[in-house]
């Protein structure tokens, strides 16, 4: 079975093809050239841009793949959530090619995609605790099996990544936030500041409190405080996402926790859940890095669970940018 998908629920442009298990091509076109002079995605750019790269890359790994179009058994697309207007050039591609070589179409849930990154090479989806942490979205998940999942917690402001990238923005870091403040915490000690870990006794997450108190301490520091202080709000994020993802799991009572999305290419990250995880008894499994931010493999690899399960989608099946997980 070769399934070829598209990604372009945000300001990422991906193509992937699989085969099998075996993934033949995955390219992604970043724009974050084309956004950081207006300071955030402007979606008429991200969807201009999506109309630019997709046949370009759709050219690649079809030539990197080896595999001529006709040659496709199901073409799938992320349909939700995320920019109506970017959502909608991946769907109306996949859509395109599907009716047009008279094949299968799969809409994705952009969330499933990351959600079941972790088994990519890696296993049968076994029952988990699903940590999604991203730019977009903070939440955990009971996974019960393929398309039967149950919302546990999810941010109410905030999402993980998004605090990531609103703080490196007050310091004057690059876009995205993540890694340059990931980078910069290496060399820091997180106990010097004392951040906020808001809603501790709550399933839900929320991280707009430590931003602003990131934004009330800054003006009062003075000399070398930029290590330090990007450690301290790492842990503080951490000490959050170990603590409800372990009292998640404990109590739906699942052997296996589970961690993806673009906050879980972050090694401290990964490293301290999985050590929370193995203290107390839980398998361990993380997307690996590459799978982490947005890409297509992913929602070919959802596809193709799909497929095998016997599910498809209609071509009528509309974009949703509020598409729920659950
Ligand atoms: O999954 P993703 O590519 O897009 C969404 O679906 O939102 O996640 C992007 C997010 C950005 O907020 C970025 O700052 C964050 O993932 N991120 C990281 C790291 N790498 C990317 N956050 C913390 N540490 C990192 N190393
Ligand atoms: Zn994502």
């Amino acid at each position: 079975m070769t399934i070829l998908a598209l990604e372009t629920s945000c300001d990422e442009t991906a193509v992937a093809i699989l085969r099998g298990r075996e993934l033949l091509a995955s390219e992604v076109a970043s724009q974050i050239a084309a956004h950081e002079q207006y300071g955030g995605i402007v979606p008429e750019v991200a969807s201009r841009n999506h109309l630019i790269y997709a046949p370009e890359l759709m050219e690649r790994v079809r030539r990197k793949a080896k595999i001529d179009m006709s040659n496709v058994d199901a073409f799938a697309a992320t349909s939700g959530p995320g920019l109506a207007s970017s959502l909608m050039i991946g769907a109306s591609i996949a859509k395109g090619l599907a009716t047009g070589f008279n094949k299968r179409y799969l809409a994705i849930n952009h969330l499933e995609g990351h959600l079941l990154s972790p088994f990519f090479g890696n296993g049968d989806v076994k029952p988990n605790i699903s940590l999604i942490v991203s730019g977009g979205h903070t939440m955990s998940v009971r996974v019960r099996g393929l398309a039967d999942y149950q919302l546990i917690g999810r941010t109410v402001d905030d999402a993980a990544g998004e605090a990531f990238d609103k703080v490196a923005k007050m310091l004057g870091l690059g876009y995205p936030g993540g890694p340059e403040i990931e980078k910069r915490a290496r060399g820091g000690g997180s106990a010097r500041f004392d951040l906020p870990r808001s809603m501790l006794d709550s399933e839900n997450f929320s991280f707009s409190g430590l931003k602003t108190a990131v934004r009330y301490l800054l003006p009062r520091l003075r000399g070398d405080f930029v290590a330090d202080l990007c450690a301290s709000f790492q842990q503080a994020i951490i000490d959050v996402l170990v603590r409800k993802t372990i009292a998640a799991a404990q109590q739906c009572d699942v052997d296996l926790v589970t961690l993806s999305g673009g906050v879980s290419c972050n090694r401290e990250v990964r490293r301290q859940l999985g050590d929370a995880c193995a203290s107390k008894g839980f398998e361990f499994k993380s997307a690996e890095a590459w799978l982490c931010t947005d890409n297509a493999a992913m929602i070919a690899f959802a596809a193709s669970l799909r497929l095998q399960a016997g599910f498809e989608s209609k071509v009528t099946e509309e974009i949703d940018p509020n598409l729920a997980l659950a």
